[in-house]
C-alpha cells in the first residue's frame, strides 16, 4: 500500500512538471517540483545562516553572491553585511545545508532539495555542488508583484538527467577576452551547466601561453592569448561555480597555428601562418562563385595542415605539451579536436606514404587511428580520459575514450560516424549533434534535439551546446550564446517529459533578463551595436525593426565569408552590419507568436489588441526610419526589411478586420499569402520573422513550426 502511495505521489509530481502550469520562472525546470499557495515577502530583515559543520570558502563565497543578487534585485538594503560560519541562526530566511564539502567534478553529486514556507526556506543539499545548483534555483524563485519581492511556496526535489552539461566556445577564430570568458562561467553557473569545453586552439590561432614551447602563442597568434595565470583564474573561478574546465588542443589537422613556430611537425613544409585553413581565392582563382554544396568537397580534397603521425619528435613534443596543459587544467580530461581530417597533407608526402607501406596501413583512416592512439597514450601517461570529436571512433578505439558526436545522423553533407546510442555500445559519448549555436537557429530546435531524445544509453554522459567564432567576436559573442544556451542546458538538466516549447519560451526570456542583469552583455551589446549603426542617432525606430529580424539560419553568410579570404577573411572582417548585432531567436518573435496562437485558438480579445498595438507599431515604422536610412550605408541592407514589414503589418490588420467581421474571401487570402511568401524571403544576411505569424492571422489558423533547417 504504502509504495502504491509512494507511486501515486511521484506520478503526480510528474503531472505537475508535465502539465507545465508549475514550472515558474526556473530553467532548467526542476526534476520534481510542487507549487504550493502562499509568498514568502522578501523584507529588509533577509537573513541567512549555513548550517553544518562544512568549513567550505567556495559554498560561502557563493551563499553571499546570491545574499547581493537578491539585495541588488530587490533594492531593500538587507542588514546582514554577510554570511559568515559563525552566523549560525536556525530562524534566518533561509537556511542553507550541506553535508560534505566537494569540489566541481563530473561525477560529483549535484542534487539538492528546497522547501519554502511563508516562514523560512531550506536547501538541503549532499556536496557543496548541489547546494550551489540550489542557490541558483533560489535566485530564479524570487519574483515580484505588486506588493515586492516574494518567493513562491515551493517544494523541490532536483538532480540532472545528464551528468555532463557543457558549452563549447571556440576561442581562435575569434579571441573571447578573459572577461567575456568570466561573464559565460556566470551565465553557464546560472543554468547549472557544468563544463566549459575550451577550444583553444585552433588553424587561426593557438590561444595559450606554453612555457616550454613559447613559439606556440607567439607566432601561432596574432598577441591574443591567455596567459598561463590567467587560464588558472579561469579554472578556479569556474570551479567556484561548479564548472570544471576541459581543454581542446586541436590535432591532427586544423592545427595550423601550432606550426607557425613549429614547421617541423607537420606533414608539408612550411613556412605557416595561423590564419584560415580554407583559401578558396588562393586556391581555385578560376571561380569566383562556387556552389554551397560544393564546400563537402572543398573539405574532402583541400589540403590542409596536418602533424606528421610518422615524426616520434611529435610525440615527443605532444607528451611534454600535454605535461604542461596537464598542470594547469586538473579536469582531468582533454580534448584533441581530431576532425576533419581527410588525410591529403598526408598523401601528398611520400615519406609518409611509405612508412604507411612500411607498416602495412592501407589508408590514411589507418594512419589516423595510429595518431589517435598515440596520444591516447599520452593522456594515459598524464592521467587524463582523452576526449575527441567523432572521428576518432573506430572499432578498436580504446573504450573509455570519449566520442564526441557533431555529424547530423541523417548524413546529409558529411558522412556520420554512428548514432549516438550505438556508439555509446563502445564508448562513452557526448552529443553536439543538433546543439551547433552558430547555425542561427531557434531555440525550439536545438530544445527538441532528436538525438537526445532517442537517448537510451548510460554510455551517453550528456551533450554541450556548440559555438564556432568564425562570425562572433567579443562584441557579440554573449548574444550569439545567450538565451539560446539556457534552452540546452534545461534539455540536459531536466527530465526528459519536460517538452513544452511554449513553456520554454516563456520562461527563457524572463531569463534572458535576469542574466543581463547580472552582468551578461547579450542584449546590452545589442543596444551598443545598434547606437553604432545610427551614428549615435536614437535607436528606437530601428529596434522595433530590427528585433523582428534575424540572421539568415545556417552557414550561408560564413561560406560567403570563407570564399572570400584571405583578402577579407572572417578574422579581419568587423562584425558590426545588423546580421552580426542581432539576436538570433528574439524575443519579439517568441511574444508574437504566443498572442497569435492564443487569439486564433481562443478567440483571446486581450490577445488581438496587443496583436493590433504590434501590427500598428510595424506600419508605422518605415516612415520613421525614413530620415535615419538616408546616408547612412550601413542600413541599406535593412531598408526593404522595413517597407516589407509595413506592408506585411498592414496586411496583418485587414486579415483581424475581415476575422471581426466574419468575411471570408479565398482570392484574398490567397493573394496575401502570396505576398507575404515574397517578404520572407532574406535580404543580405537578414530575415523578417515575424511573417508566418502575419499568415497565420490571413489564413485564420496555426501552422505547424518548422521540425529542422538546412545547414547550407
Ligand atoms: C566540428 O564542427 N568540426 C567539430
Amino acid at each position: 500500500m504504502k509504495k502504491i502511495i509512494l507511486i501515486a505521489l511521484l506520478f503526480s509530481c510528474c503531472i505537475a512538471v508535465n502539465g507545465q502550469q508549475n514550472t515558474l520562472n526556473l530553467m532548467p525546470v526542476p526534476k520534481q517540483l510542487t507549487a504550493m499557495s502562499g509568498k514568502n515577502r522578501i523584507t529588509n530583515k533577509f537573513t541567512v545562516s549555513v548550517q553544518g559543520n562544512v568549513a567550505d570558502t567556495v559554498l560561502f563565497k557563493a551563499v553571499n553572491r546570491v545574499y547581493q543578487n537578491l539585495n541588488r534585485k530587490t533594492g531593500l538594503a538587507f542588514g546582514q553585511q554577510y554570511i559568515t560560519p559563525t552566523d549560525k541562526n536556525d530562524s534566518a530566511s533561509l537556511i542553507v545545508n550541506v553535508k560534505t564539502k566537494a569540489e566541481a567534478g563530473i561525477d560529483v553529486n549535484e542534487s539538492y532539495s528546497l522547501k519554502a514556507t511563508e516562514k523560512q526556506i531550506v536547501l538541503n543539499a549532499v556536496t557543496t555542488i548541489g547546494a550551489l545548483r540550489g542557490l541558483q534555483t533560489i535566485i530564479q524563485l524570487c519574483d515580484k508583484d505588486e506588493s515586492g519581492y516574494y518567493f513562491p511556496c515551493v517544494v523541490i526535489e532536483d538532480s540532472p538527467r545528464f551528468k555532463w552539461r557543457g558549452l563549447m566556445l571556440d576561442v581562435a577564430r575569434h579571441f573571447i577576452s578573459y572577461e567575456e570568458m568570466k561573464r559565460n562561467i556566470d551565465a553557464m553557473a546560472a543554468v547549472k551547466m557544468n563544463v566549459l569545453h575550451w577550444h583553444l586552439t585552433d588553424d587561426e590561432g593557438f590561444r595559450v601561453e606554453s612555457k616550454l614551447f613559447p613559439l606556440l602563442h607567439q607566432k601561432g597568434s596574432n598577441g591574443d592569448y591567455y596567459t598561463q595565470a590567467q587560464l588558472k583564474e579561469i579554472v578556479r573561478y569556474a570551479a567556484e561555480r561548479g564548472i570544471v574546465v576541459v581543454p581542446e588542443f586541436d590535432m591532427p589537422g586544423h592545427a595550423q597555428s601550432w606550426f607557425a613556430g613549429y614547421p617541423e611537425l607537420a606533414s608539408q613544409p612550411g613556412p605557416y601562418h595561423p590564419g584560415p585553413r580554407m583559401q578558396w581565392q588562393k586556391e581555385h582563382p578560376e571561380i569566383k562563385t562556387p556552389p554551397v554544396t560544393s564546400i563537402a568537397d572543398i573539405v574532402a580534397n583541400m589540403v590542409a595542415p596536418t602533424f606528421d603521425p610518422t615524426n616520434e619528435k611529435v610525440y615527443d613534443f605532444l607528451d611534454k605539451f600535454i605535461g604542461e596543459m596537464a598542470g594547469i587544467f586538473p579536469s582531468g580530461y582533454m580534448h584533441i579536436g581530431a576532425d576533419e581530417n581527410n588525410g591529403q597533407a598526408w598523401k601528398l608526402n611520400p615519406k609518409i606514404m611509405g612508412w604507411m607501406k612500411q607498416h602495412q596501413m592501407q589508408s590514411t583512416d589507418d594512419l589516423q587511428r595510429y595518431f589517435v592512439e598515440r596520444v591516447y597514450g599520452l593522456m594515459k601517461k598524464h592521467h587524463r580520459t582523452m576526449i575527441g570529436w567523432e572521428e576518432i571512433y573506430n572499432d578498436k578505439l580504446p573504450k573509455d575514450a570519449i566520442v564526441h558526436k557533431w555529424i547530423p545522423s541523417d548524413n546529409s553533407m558529411i558522412k556520420s560516424y554512428g548514432m549516438a546510442n550505438d556508439i555509446a555500445q563502445h564508448n562513452p559519448v557526448l552529443i553536439s549533434e543538433g546543439f551547433y549555436l552558430d547555425l542561427f537557429l531557434p531555440a525550439y530546435i536545438h530544445y527538441n534535439n532528436a538525438s537526445i531524445a532517442a537517448a537510451n544509453n548510460p554510455n551517453i554522459l550528456g551533450g554541450e551546446a556548440a559555438q564556432w567564432t568564425e562570425l562572433a567576436d567579443n562584441n557579440n559573442i554573449d548574444g550569439r550564446i545567450w538565451p539560446r544556451a539556457a534552452a540546452i542546458a534545461e534539455r540536459l538538466w531536466s527530465p526528459a517529459n519536460v517538452t513544452d516549447v511554449d513553456d520554454m519560451y516563456r520562461r527563457l526570456y524572463v531569463l534572458s533578463n535576469e542574466l543581463d542583469e547580472q552582468g551578461l552583455n547579450h542584449l546590452t551589446n545589442y543596444e551598443r551595436a545598434l547606437r553604432l549603426l545610427t551614428n549615435g542617432e536614437p535607436t528606437e525606430h530601428l529596434q522595433v525593426l530590427t528585433d523582428v529580424l534575424s540572421q539568415v539560419k545556417g552557414y550561408r553568410k560564413l561560406v560567403a565569408m570563407m570564399m572570400r579570404a584571405p583578402q577579407a577573411s572572417y578574422q579581419t572582417t568587423p562584425l558590426t552590419s545588423v546580421s552580426d548585432v542581432i539576436l538570433a531567436d528574439p524575443a519579439t518573435k517568441r511574444k508574437f507568436r504566443a498572442l497569435v496562437k492564443l487569439y486564433l485558438e481562443k478567440k483571446d480579445k486581450n490577445a488581438e489588441e496587443a496583436i493590433r498595438a504590434y501590427l500598428q507599431t510595424w506600419k508605422q515604422n518605415d516612415t520613421y526610419l525614413q530620415p535615419l536610412f538616408a546616408g547612412n550605408k550601413r542600413l541599406m541592407e535593412v531598408q526593404d526589411h522595413s517597407k516589407n514589414l509595413s506592408a506585411a503589418a498592414a496586411i496583418g490588420l485587414e486579415a483581424l478586420d475581415r476575422m471581426d467581421k466574419g468575411i471570408t474571401d479565398a482570392a484574398w487570402v490567397q493573394k496575401q499569402s502570396d505576398v507575404l511568401t515574397v517578404f520572407e524571403k532574406a535580404h543580405y544576411e537578414t530575415e523578417i520573422v515575424v511573417i508566418p505569424e502575419i499568415e497565420e492571422l490571413v489564413i485564420g489558423h496555426t501552422i505547424a513550426k518548422p521540425e529542422k533547417y538546412s545547414a547550407f
